[in-house]
Formats: C-alpha cells, sequence, structure tokens
C-alpha cells in the first residue's frame, strides 16, 4: 500500500518544506520510490528538488499543482528530478495556484481522483502543503493516508495545533474517513527559551500521544542543506552530524509511526 504523507500547518516557517524534502532524499537513498506534490503556490519544494547543481533557476516540466484541480484530467506528466524522486512541481509563485483557493469546497477532491491512478508506480507519496487552513490543504490531506505537523514552539503554537487538529479532524469526519494524524514534530527548538519549554509542557500535558518523541533543534546546517536541495547528512561538518542525527530521528519517526 502506498503512503501517502502531507506535511501540514497553517504557519509558515515551521519546517513543512524542510521536512518534506529531507523525507523525499532520506526515502530514495533507502530505495523507494518517491513522488512529491507541491501543494504550496510558494514552489519552494519544487525549486529545491528540481534544480541541478551549480543551477541558479528549476527547469520545470510536466503537469503543475494547478492543474490537479481540473474536474478530470488526462495524461499526468510528473518531473523526474536529478536526485531521483519524482515531482509534481508549482512554479514559483505560482498565481494559479493560488486561485484554487477560492474553488468550492466539493472541488477539493479532484486532486485525489486525478492522481489516484499514480499511486501504484510509488511506495510514497509526500505532499508539501501551505501555510493556510484553505482549498488546497483540504485537497492535501483528502488524497493522504498520514498527516504530520511540524510546529514551532513559540506562545501562539498551542492555539496553532489545535486549529490544525480541528482542520484533520473535519476531513477525516467528510472527505477522508481513513486518514490518520502521524503527530506533531517539535522543530526549531531552542531548550534556553522560557516561552518554548512552556508552550512544550502544555502541548505534552494536552496530547501526549500526539507529541514525537524526537524534535529538532534550530541548526544552521539543516537551513543550509535544505537551500542546496542537498540532503544534510552530506553536509561535512561536525554541526552538520548533530543536525542530521536529529532529522534521521525524525524522518525514522515519521516511517515508524505511518508503518
Ligand atoms: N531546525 C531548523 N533549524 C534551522 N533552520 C530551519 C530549521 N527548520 C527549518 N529551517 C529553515 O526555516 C525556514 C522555513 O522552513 P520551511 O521548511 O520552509 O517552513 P514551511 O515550509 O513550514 O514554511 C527555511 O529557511 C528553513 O531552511
Ligand atoms: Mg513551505
Amino acid at each position: 500500500m502506498t503512503k501517502i504523507i502531507s506535511f501540514a500547518n497553517q504557519k509558515g516557517g515551521v519546517g513543512k518544506s524542510t521536512l518534506c524534502i529531507q523525507m523525499a532524499f532520506y526515502l530514495m537513498e533507502r530505495g523507494h520510490r518517491v513522488l512529491v506534490i507541491d501543494m504550496d503556490g510558494q514552489g519552494n519544494t519544487s525549486s529545491r528538488l528540481a534544480r541541478r547543481e551549480g543551477e541558479d533557476e528549476a527547469e520545470y516540466y510536466g503537469t503543475k499543482t494547478s492543474e490537479l484541480f481540473a474536474p478530470k484530467l488526462k495524461n499526468i506528466k510528473v518531473m523526474h528530478c536529478p536526485y531521483g524522486m519524482d515531482l509534481i512541481h508549482t512554479p514559483k509563485n505560482d498565481p494559479d495556484l493560488f486561485e484554487m483557493e477560492a474553488i468550492p469546497l466539493d472541488q477539493a477532491i479532484n486532486p485525489r481522483r486525478n492522481v489516484f491512478p499514480l499511486f501504484p508506480n510509488y511506495d510514497y507519496v509526500l505532499l508539501d502543503c501551505p501555510p493556510s487552513l484553505g482549498r488546497k490543504l483540504v485537497a492535501a490531506l483528502a488524497m493522504s493516508t498520514h498527516v504530520a505537523c511540524p510546529v514551532q514552539l513559540s506562545g501562539f503554537a498551542v492555539d496553532g495545533v489545535e486549529g490544525l487538529l480541528n482542520t484533520i479532524i473535519s476531513v477525516k469526519n467528510t472527505l477522508n474517513p481513513s486518514i490518520e494524524i502521524l503527530g506533531i514534530i517539535i522543530n526549531n527548538m531552542n531548550s534556553r527559551s522560557m516561552t518554548h519549554l512552556k508552550a512544550l509542557k502544555q502541548l505534552q500535558a494536552e496530547i501526549p500521544d500526539l507529541i514525537f518523541k524526537h524534535g529538532i533543534a534550530s541548526r544552521a546546517p539543516l537551513d543550509n542543506a535544505t537551500n542546496l536541495g542537498i540532503p544534510v547528512w552530506k553536509i561535512r561538518s561536525g554541526a552538520a552530524s548533530e543536525a542530521a542525527r536529529e532529522v534521521k530521528a525524525v524522518l525514522n519517526e515519521i516511517l515508524l509511526r505511518a508503518n
């Protein structure tokens, strides 16, 4: 059975694209067949995965994500990325995809219907979600078997998680009863911040089973690697090996929870 994993949080900058990209590398290295669908109109994940080494801008071909919202789409063409994964891309700041926020709710299942025939070609489909609770997120959740939620701790982290879980549960109750919440991944944590520690305590008290055992601290090599479009474990430095260890622990926990 193909595992279809969404990386979701309505907040920007929490690590959705980072984890999606690093997971794509990780699964490829382990010999899995991987498709990434970039559901975010900013197109960050597409630009990192599609770019060849030494190139400034990615060159895209094939079907783009906004086209998946058509009522019936024949012949989806995926892009083959240099690292080996396939991609349904979103060009940088794609107005066509941003426009999909305005579609009626019942059309949010069009991408699932259109992409469904491709699933048997892959072991994993990874969906990088946009920073909103709108139609594109619903479309991603509607086709997912699992959802992983990276969270950055702040004074408002707990409120944000509540809103996100409510959206996931409403999709589960309507469009996709089989979706499973893998849990909340604490990313970019600063263990010296009182605000972070307080927010973490509150989350652990309210939803203990959903909080991942492993988390990721604020790690510059992870930022560097993702921006270069390479796995963090390919960067050679003392600081990078610590970052790689944390990232791999989280990726393994995602896979463990999904299997
Ligand atoms: N643990 C981390 N340590 C340092 N930088 C991080 C970490 N996680 C993410 N980043 C950086 O923070 C920025 C936002 O992350 P990103 O994955 O793009 O968030 P999102 O997709 O949720 O908007 C990126 O520049 C990314 O490289
Ligand atoms: Mg992103």
